[in-house]
């Protein structure tokens, strides 16, 4: 697929059909992530996939209580999601963590943040759809997939096959607004 309607097909999808995903198709999403570009090549990512049934009932109660509780509606469709992805985020290597440090910038959430959209983006080519969940239970969820405290799951990915193809247009900033040519 060209790389433009590829990244124009992929959307947040929040209702998934009852399907399984084949589990290559997974694995070549985490292929795709393996190969993201990371600072100083540190690759501080994890991705660690549900697929069992059980264990995903124990994920989506983790991931929706407390103040996320799916009464507040916002990512309640996520109970629909065959497979959920959860983003843990790893420690640098020494160079990265050292210019991180004098740059003031966390470049393990940019480099999770390219591997997750290359998930994404390999997903989206084997006709399956996704959503990127920032807003859920943390601490709740990292107990259930036993994720070290000190450790951080950054983002979660919902995935399945959508139940309607939508067609919504993208509302995106102009070109003008988010580039410019030599000078800011
Ligand atoms: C880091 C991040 C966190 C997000 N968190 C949520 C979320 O918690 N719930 C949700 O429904 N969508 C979430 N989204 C999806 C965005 O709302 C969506 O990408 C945006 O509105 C653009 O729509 P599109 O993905 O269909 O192009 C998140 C997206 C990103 C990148």
């Amino acid at each position: 697929m060209d790389f433009l309607d590829l990244v124009k097909r992929r959307k947040s999808t929040r209702s998934f059909l009852k399907k399984d995903i084949p589990k290559e198709n997974i694995e070549t999403c985490i292929e795709a992530a393996r190969l993201a570009p990371s600072a100083c090549n540190s690759q501080p990512w994890k991705f660690v996939i549900v697929t069992d049934q059980q264990n995903k009932e124990k994920v989506v109660e983790a991931i929706l209580s407390g103040i996320y509780t799916d009464r507040s509606g916002i990512n309640a469709f996520i109970r629909t999601a065959p497979v959920i992805v959860a983003i843990v985020n790893e420690k640098m290597k020494l160079t990265a963590r050292t210019g991180a440090f004098i740059r003031k910038i966390d470049y393990s959430l940019l480099d999770s943040g390219i591997a997750g959209e290359h998930f994404v983006l390999a997903a989206t080519e084997l006709g399956i759809s996704t959503c990127w969940v920032g807003w859920f239970n943390e601490s709740k969820l990292k107990k259930v997939l036993g994720v070290p405290k000190k450790k951080r799951i950054t983002c979660l990915i919902a995935m399945g096959y959508a139940k309607n193809d939508s067609d919504k247009q993208k509302i995106r900033k102009e070109i003008s607004e988010i580039s410019s040519f030599e000078k800011y």
